[in-house]
């Protein structure tokens, strides 16, 4: 087999075999297979795009290219969940101690933050003592002993990605469904879990930008889920304005416990619960209707949060703040941006608010900056609500005083406002399941 045929093959609009994939992913993986065939390769697909069987296949082999975890030891349906990333997104935080305290076992690998998007590992990285480095044992060990453990994915989990997503991040091939779809999967079903929820976001802050296009990415990822045995539902849930009020690190995790208290912002909390309830589903506790009531009877008895503590104790974290968020260390420097006229709020720049607190300190620039986990942004307001001249907009947390005016200048443009009441936009668009599509 020669690779200059598969990319021909490609080129040439043609499907690929199961032997020509596997030959592909595992030359490239151990450096047989050149980066500019490589990414020859990404960019026939990216104009020819793959089919179905292509898609499931690549995703098969990039999973099987590292370490595939057993969690067959952990009794009961594991279920795990995804985020396709977005800005504020702590649901990780809320959701996994909900479906843990309803006794279904979460065993979780998630990501460091990325671009504008935040990471849910940075934010668990912020209470003091928290350790996301912890070895497969042990993490199997604490799941089987309290039923959570998140922790980061493990240096050999799906290489072939790691390879991939870092060549196609530097030639225009990042934005494929496929590609996309076969790289978040193929992550997930080398993780272990039985049961896959998957969380995918939509609008200004998000990697698809239209409800369109996550339909699509989530019917991709449903159907290369189902193909390799797991149950996999998704949501696509809004990202058109940042998730809660809380950007940057400790601040989410903070807002994160406001919920599990049941003080959380209300749309927040609606989407941790209809998340929850889906993860449940997906483990059989019953009806989507059952599961919303085991989900919002979790937050309201205190069961969630009480999971969320034996878990911060069982990765060394320090429990006192949680107890009592104020004690996470304060930024030095609180700026309160203000309103300079009146009108309502009518929309958000997702992305630029993101990288607002990017520039606070909250997020990397590059893969090498240090998180400052006390940095970043409180909204005071959101889209629908109004506000008048000299009223607070949200204040910006930070170490760096030269950076305030910059973050400040961005959040500006990214809040715009108009004289007319914006309509009541949704948080939850559809539920994705291998059959049929829900529009809510
Ligand atoms: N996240 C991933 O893990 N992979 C992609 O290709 C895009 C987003």
């Amino acid at each position: 087999m020669r690779m200059y045929d598969i990319i021909l093959k490609k080129r040439n609009g043609g499907e690929l075999s199961d032997e020509e994939i596997k030959y592909f992913v595992e030359g490239y993986t151990h450096g047989q297979i050149p980066d500019y065939q490589a990414s020859a390769l990404m960019m026939a697909v990216y104009f020819r795009g793959m089919s179905s069987f292509e898609t499931a296949t690549l995703t098969k082999y990039m999973a099987q290219s590292g370490d595939m975890v057993d969690l067959s030891s952990i009794p009961g349906i594991k279920v795990d969940k995804h985020s396709t990333g977005g800005v504020g997104d702590k649901t990780t935080m809320v959701v996994a101690p909900i479906v843990a305290s309803c006794g279904v076992p979460v065993a979780k690998m998630s990501g460091r933050g990325l671009g504008h998007t935040g990471g849910t590992l940075d934010k668990l990285e912020s209470i003091p003592g928290f350790s996301t480095t912890i070895s497969s044992e042990r993490f199997v060990d604490i799941v089987k002993r309290i039923g959570l453990c998140i922790i980061g994915q493990t240096a050999n989990l799906a290489p072939a990605d790691k390879k991939l997503y870092a060549l196609r991040d530097v030639t225009a091939t990042v934005d494929n469904i496929s590609l996309i779809a076969a790289s978040i999967m193929s992550k997930k079903i080398a993780a272990g879990s039985d049961a896959i929820l998957l969380d995918v976001k939509t609008g200004s802050g998000a990697f698809m930008k239209t409800i369109e296009d996550s339909i699509r990415l989530a019917q991709e990822m449903v159907a290369i889920g189902e193909h390799a045995g797991r149950k996999t539902v998704a949501l696509i849930t809004d990202m058109d304005k940042p998730l809660g009020k809380a950007i940057g690190n400790s601040l989410e995790v903070a807002e994160a416990v406001d919920t599990l208290n049941s003080h959380g912002p209300s749309d927040f909390t609606e989407i941790c619960i209809h998340l929850a309830a889906n993860m449940l589903y997906l483990a059989q506790k019953g009806s989507l209707e059952e599961c919303m009531h085991l989900a919002r009877q979790a937050l309201a008895s205190g069961a969630a949060l009480e999971k969320f503590r034996e878990m911060v104790i069982s990765q060394g974290g320090d429990v006192t703040v949680i107890d009592k968020t104020a004690l996470f260390r304060k930024a030095p420097i609180s700026h309160v941006v203000k309103a300079k006229g009146s009108g309502w709020i009518s929309s958000m720049n997702t992305e630029q608010c993101g990288i607002a607190s990017v520039v606070l300190g909250a997020g990397r620039e590059s893969k090498e900056d240090m998180i400052d986990h006390s940095a970043g942004i409180v909204l005071e307001v959101k889209p629908g609500d109004w506000v008048n001249e000299g009223d607070p907009l949200a204040v910006l947390y930070t170490s760096r005083e030269n950076s305030v005016e910059t973050a400040e200048n961005i959040l500006r443009k990214a809040i715009s406002t108009s004289s007319e009441r914006p309509p009541k936009k949704a948080s939850i668009y559809a539920r994705v399941s291998r059959d049929k599509v829900e529009m809510f």
